[in-house]
């Protein structure tokens, strides 16, 4: 929580007013409490520490609102057996399963640290995490102990949410698999996970395995999103529209009536590009179906071992612009106000008045080259709650 005076912004977007150049931004005990042009700033500010943007955009933090960021081990194996002409399976989950069941929880700590500082530098100044690479009570718990963990030590500001349902684990039955993640929601609960997700598709969840959990942790509380039609037509997001999700995710197979469906119910269609390339999958045109429907839209990195290990928003905007067709400044709402929006926070994803003082000074002076230059690091400095990172 501190004051902060943002200087010389050559290019101010903060999604709640037109875009302002040469412009500055003032944060007081955290929250923005002004924009405006910088030759208006208002006087008797005090001895406030100030931050020079020498001319560079300035945009809201990215909030990247879909994240499997806590794991052990490696997939290179299924990258590599894939670019020699093999397919993506969810089977391939259970090597990082074993592989995060025998890491301790420092270890667990500490590479989740290293990726969400990696996001950091790349402007991410939100990220929801997901357990799910456990996939028993007590790993599932330890795994949300570990993002409360990273939560209160990592500069950065984070939303829990429990996976418990990701695949059913080898050796049990799905059944009884099920019936047990349902009767771990409470316990969840208490370990902070405000979210509950079920990955709802071809190999892994079925539509009604997947209702009864998500009508369970609604029961409690717990604000529900859903892994849907990723790799096939399996009907999840129509179960996203029925049961009112924050978000439904991924949606390479989403049809016009699924979009129809999704857009009316008012639920966050959350695009993870980078998860469509990882995987060969190749689709793409399924964000213009959802937006010819009016869904709202979200880009996150959807950060894991096996289909995209990408800890970079800007690079998921790029995908999304280049090669799902969005314009820049809609997959930049997208990347920022849209995941604020799928994670049901006012108070992030933007620089309106009141809002969290999150920002990111681009290393440039104008937010398109966020997607025009490729393969180069586009943000110079994050900002989170006034605090320059
Ligand atoms: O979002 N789809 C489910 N979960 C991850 C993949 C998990 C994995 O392959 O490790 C995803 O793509
Ligand atoms: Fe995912």
């Amino acid at each position: 929580m501190s004051d902060l005076v943002v200087r010389r912004i050559g290019r101010l977007t903060t999604w709640a007013t037109p875009r302002i150049t040469d412009a500055a931004v003032v944060i007081a005990a955290g929250r923005v409490s002004w924009v405006g042009a910088d030759a208006d700033l208002p006087a008797g500010l005090g001895d406030v520490p100030e931050l020079d943007a020498a001319g560079a955009a300035v945009m809201p933090g990215f909030v990247d609102c879909h994240t499997h960021l806590v794991w052990a081990g490696h997939r290179r194996d299924d990258l590599v057996g894939r670019l020699a002409g093999g397919d993506y399976s969810p089977a391939g989950i259970a090597s990082t399963v074993a592989a995060t069941r025998a890491a301790s929880d420092a270890e667990l700590m500490r590479s989740g640290g290293e990726r969400i500082a990696t996001m950091r530098r790349n402007g991410t100044t939100t990220v929801e995490i997901k357990s799910g690479y456990e996939l028993t009570l007590r790993g599932e718990l330890r795994t949300l102990d570990v993002i409360a963990d990273l939560a209160a030590s990592q500069q950065v500001r984070v939303q829990s949410t429990y996976l418990g349902a990701h695949v059913v684990p080898d050796g049990r039955d799905r059944g009884e698999y099920v019936d047990e993640v349902i009767a771990s929601l409470p316990e969840a609960r208490r370990h902070q996970a405000a979210w509950c997700d079920v990955f709802c598709d071809t190999g892994a969840f079925s539509v009604s395995e997947a209702e009864r959990v998500l009508r369970a942790a609604a029961d409690l509380g717990m604000g529900l999103r859903l892994h849907a039609d990723q790799l096939g037509h399996t009907g999840g997001a129509q179960l996203a529209a029925r049961l009112g999700c924050a978000s439904a995710d991924h949606l390479d197979f989403v049809t016009p009536a699924d979009a129809a469906a999704l857009a009316a119910a008012g639920v966050v269609g959350v695009l993870v590009p980078a998860a469509s390339l990882y995987t060969g999958s190749n689709r793409w045109s399924h964000a213009a179906v959802l937006r010819e429907a009016g869904v709202p839209l979200a880009i996150a990195t959807d950060c894991n071992p096996g289909t995209a290990w990408c800890e970079s928003m800007p690079y998921a905007v790029q995908l999304a612009c280049l090669a799902m067709g969005l314009g820049v400044d809609e997959a930049l709402e997208a990347a920022t106000a849209g995941g604020a929006r799928a994670l049901r926070r006012a108070d992030v994803g933007h620089l309106g008045v009141g809002a969290c003082g999150d920002l990111v000074v681009l290393a440039t002076d104008h937010e398109a080259d966020v997607v025009a230059r490729l393969g180069a690091p586009a943000v110079a400095q994050a900002v989170i709650g006034g605090v320059v990172q």
